[in-house]
């Protein structure tokens, strides 16, 4: 019998239980902490876990596959004792996916249309109209090209802005998305930019990687959309830019810190919305069916889909 390991804190797991039965009546579901012995050992078993307690995962070795509920794993390998030999799969559900453009979109025709200096000018009782130019003068950049990344593209492409792409390896230019790679094109990626949308994952490479300098190469009136991990940027440069107004606003999903403390200056400042971590919420329903249809793939010898590369680090 398939036997998954839940762990996730501080949320209901019956939503999820549900779902995964739901697929298969059969699976063996245990929410943490009832796991029970980590010596109770089956083949058949699988870890599926957010942020999992440090030390954990080295108890339950017998798991075929480490799982991850959502699309980073930086929460998994933050862990130092983590076992080396068992795959970890990131999430890429239909769900995650669909989320993550629907946050894009909105966010991206937020900032193309001055929502943020709109609800200011709100809070002061001021009139102040704002005319836009039109989507097929503004180039969207987006910054990590994956399965996210990919997504939104696709989502934003019928709106008629100019859509360009940077990642780390080459890609071919489809429908009609200019790609940039590389630390080399990075600088020309963004001077190429009017809306930056950054899905990276977060990484040695990638921490701090938008910092005073590469921020100042963006066009003057720029904005940014950050939906990947905080680490990408370092907010005092950005609130530095936004304050200059060399950068007109920024919708900013993740942080460094999270929950961002009380005295950050992002929660008051009129350029900035702040979201909690919610681009992209993992859907249950597509999530039990991505894992259970991995695992099966697993079991007759196919190659698993989106498997951690140590050696690159997402
Ligand atoms: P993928 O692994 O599919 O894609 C990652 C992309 O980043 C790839 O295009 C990769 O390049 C690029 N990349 C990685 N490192 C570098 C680097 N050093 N320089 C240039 N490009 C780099 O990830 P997903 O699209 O599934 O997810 C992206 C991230 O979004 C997740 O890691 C997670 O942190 C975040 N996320 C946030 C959510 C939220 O609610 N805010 C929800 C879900 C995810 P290449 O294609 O060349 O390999
Ligand atoms: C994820 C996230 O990685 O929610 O899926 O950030």
């Amino acid at each position: 019998m398939t036997r998954i390991l839940f762990y996730l804190d501080g949320y209901s797991h019956d939503i999820w239980r549900d779902a995964f039965h739901a697929v298969d009546p059969t699976i063996d579901f245990r929410s943490y902490p009832n796991w029970g012995e980590p010596d109770d050992k089956s083949d058949d078993t699988y870890n599926l876990v957010w942020q999992p307690k440090p030390g954990l995962l080295k108890e339950y070795t017998n798991s075929q596959i480490t799982f991850s509920i959502g699309a980073g794993i930086d929460h998994i390998m933050n862990d130092p004792n983590l076992p080396d030999g068992i795959p970890i799969v990131r999430m890429a559900d239909d769900g995650l996916k669909e989320g993550m453009a629907e946050f894009v979109l909105m966010s991206v025709l937020m900032l193309h249309r001055g929502m943020p200096e709109l609800i200011d000018a709100q809070k002061q009782k001021s009139w102040a109209r704002i005319f836009s130019p039109a989507a097929s003068d503004i180039t969207v950049g987006i910054m990590g090209y994956g399965a996210l990344g990919q997504n939104c593209a696709k989502a934003l492409k019928p709106l008629g802005y100019k859509i360009n792409s940077w990642s780390n390896s080459p890609k071919p230019e489809e429908n009609g998305v200019r790609h940039f790679y590389g630390l080399e094109e990075l600088d020309n990626f963004l001077a190429s930019t009017n809306i930056l949308v950054g899905l990276l994952p977060s990484t040695e490479e990638t921490k701090h990687l938008l910092n005073c300098e590469r921020l100042s190469k963006l066009p003057q009136k720029a904005s940014i959309i950050n939906a990947g991990r905080g680490s990408l940027i370092v907010i005092d440069d950005l609130i530095k830019h936004l304050n200059s107004k060399h950068l007109s606003a920024a919708i900013l999903d993740v942080f460094e810190e999270e929950p961002v403390d009380k005295g950050h200056p992002a929660w008051d400042h009129p350029q900035i919305i702040l979201t909690p971590h919610i681009a992209a919420v993992t859907r249950p329903k597509t999530a039990a069916e991505y894992v259970l249809r991995n695992i099966e793939n697993y079991k007759k010898g196919r190659p698993l889909e989106n498997v951690l590369d140590r050696k690159r680090g997402y």
